[in-house]
């Protein structure tokens, strides 16, 4: 567990961690979003453009492409790990081919849903609590009739059921299950090895989601046997605009025809960088991950990220997970405590807050229920998101499409989200409790 002096020093790794207004730090409560980035991250990315601002991809033959390359991509002969390397070894995978950067875990999504080989009327299997970025790919391969959706539904807590997802496993001929790892709205974590293992005993192939997973639980994809598998670096303290895609070797393809497994993914973007070589007739593809990432890359990202990686490591992804939820079971204890018998205050996804991670979603039906986000930020400098949290598709059942403006605003309601992370402290989980009774009580609503 991580005490109070580690979290001390920790926090002077975040510049932005200093920025006062008012005289108040920020309480930064939106880590689901994004995460505050360190001082190591800050200092790798600024250290590729002022020392060695060149291309990555073995372009050119000059000592600033070779030193991005390096960085990128190690040099096993002196023992320097790059940072496909590192995220092999984050997520156990079995070989470095097998790791794709992108530039977010939407992308990785995107190509997936755009180069997987369906043939018309193939299901794809979503979960009911799905992000956008798992829901659009889908439903516009759907609108080309490619594809039908088919949802999971969840049970009252926001749980994954497995038997009823069995039931539609042997009923239905599924060829692809898709499905975010952990729900960004609920910080739940489905059972994965479950779901895949019976996905594979039905023939088909799985998709996870790990964008709020991979900052605080370890993955292993042989464990899992995943065949797919995203996130983005943001959320775990990498620069913006990085994201790894995971793909087992066989479904990646590769230049021997012979290897071709039928579920093998086509790049979705072709360009310079993925071609070994073309004609004006035609061209071949290099091997994975090259093929799949065309054009010239964000290097410093990509640099960036795997000092990230070794950030997060170093602090030990076990002990984050615990010292977050601990900070989890001591909001949701106060929450509950003081609001959750009123009638206009309600939790997201299971009570049980060792079921949530780091994150804590709450619906707020009152008069005037927008807005508390807002003024806990301009008062306090507290930040929490509100909103649908990109899942509009969920919240648009269970409340009615236009819940958030209702007529009369007497039937006003907003959802607002706290996602924590390590750096984030059991006092500023005290400040924001007396912050946002004060709001509450401004509002008349206690
Ligand atoms: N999926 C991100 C969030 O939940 C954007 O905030």
């Amino acid at each position: 567990m991580l005490d109070q002096e580690t979290i001390r020093d920790i926090r002077k790794d975040f510049p932005a961690l200093n920025n006062t207004r008012n005289g108040m730090p920020p309480i930064y409560f939106d880590n689901a979003c994004t995460t505050l980035t360190p001082e190591p991250v800050i200092k790798s990315m600024d250290e590729y453009y002022m020392d060695f601002p060149g291309c990555g991809g073995r372009r050119s033959r000059h000592w600033f492409a070779d030193e991005t390359y390096m960085r990128i991509e190690g040099k096993p002969e002196k023992e320097i790990k790059g940072s496909r390397s590192i995220f092999k070894e984050f997520i156990n995978a079995g070989n470095e081919s097998e790791i794709i950067f992108t530039q977010n875990a939407t992308h990785g999504i995107n190509i997936v849903a755009l180069g997987f080989n369906f043939r018309s009327g193939d299901i794809v299997l979503l979960t009911d609590l799905e992000h956008n970025s798992n829901l659009l790919p889908w439903q516009r391969l759907r609108r080309k009739s490619l594809i039908q959706l088919k949802f999971t539904e969840s049970d009252e807590n926001g749980c994954f059921e497995l038997d009823k997802y069995k039931s539609m496993l042997e009923q239905d001929k599924v060829r692809l299950v898709s499905m975010a790892y952990t729900f960004n709205l609920t910080g739940y974590t489905i059972p994965a090895k479950e779901i895949i293992r019976l996905a594979h005993q039905h023939g088909a192939r799985v998709l996870l989601d790990a964008a709020q997973t991979a900052p605080y639980q370890s993955i292993d994809v042989q464990d899992l046997d995943v065949d797919f598998l995203v996130f983005s670096v943001h959320k775990m303290c990498g620069p913006r605009g990085v994201g790894i895609l995971y793909g087992k070797r066989e479904l990646l393809g590769s230049n021997s025809s012979e290897e071709e497994a039928e579920d093998v993914i086509e790049p979705a973007l072709l360009g310079g960088g993925s071609v070994g070589d073309s004609t004006y007739d035609s061209y071949y593809l290099l091997d994975p991950p090259e093929r799949f990432e065309t054009g010239i890359q964000n290097y410093p990202g990509q640099i960036a990220a795997g000092e990230a990686v070794k950030y997060i490591q170093r602090i030990g992804l076990n002990h984050i997970y615990t010292y977050v939820n601990s900070l989890n079971q001591f909001l949701t204890d106060e929450l509950l405590h003081h609001f959750g018998h009123t009638g206009w205050f309600t939790l997201f996804g299971p009570k049980d807050p060792s079921m949530r991670g780091g994150i804590l979603a709450f619906d707020i039906k009152r008069p005037n229920a927008p807005g508390i986000a807002e003024d806990l930020s301009e008062r306090s400098n507290i930040m929490i998101r509100d909103g649908g949290f990109c899942v509009h598709s969920f919240i648009n059942k269970q409340f009615g499409e236009g819940w958030m403006l209702p007529s009369p605003p007497s039937e006003h309601r907003m959802i607002y989200r706290i996602s924590l992370y390590f750096y984030n402290t059991i006092e500023e989980c005290e400040i924001f409790l007396e912050e946002l009774t004060n709001v509450f009580r401004e509002r008349c609503y206690i």
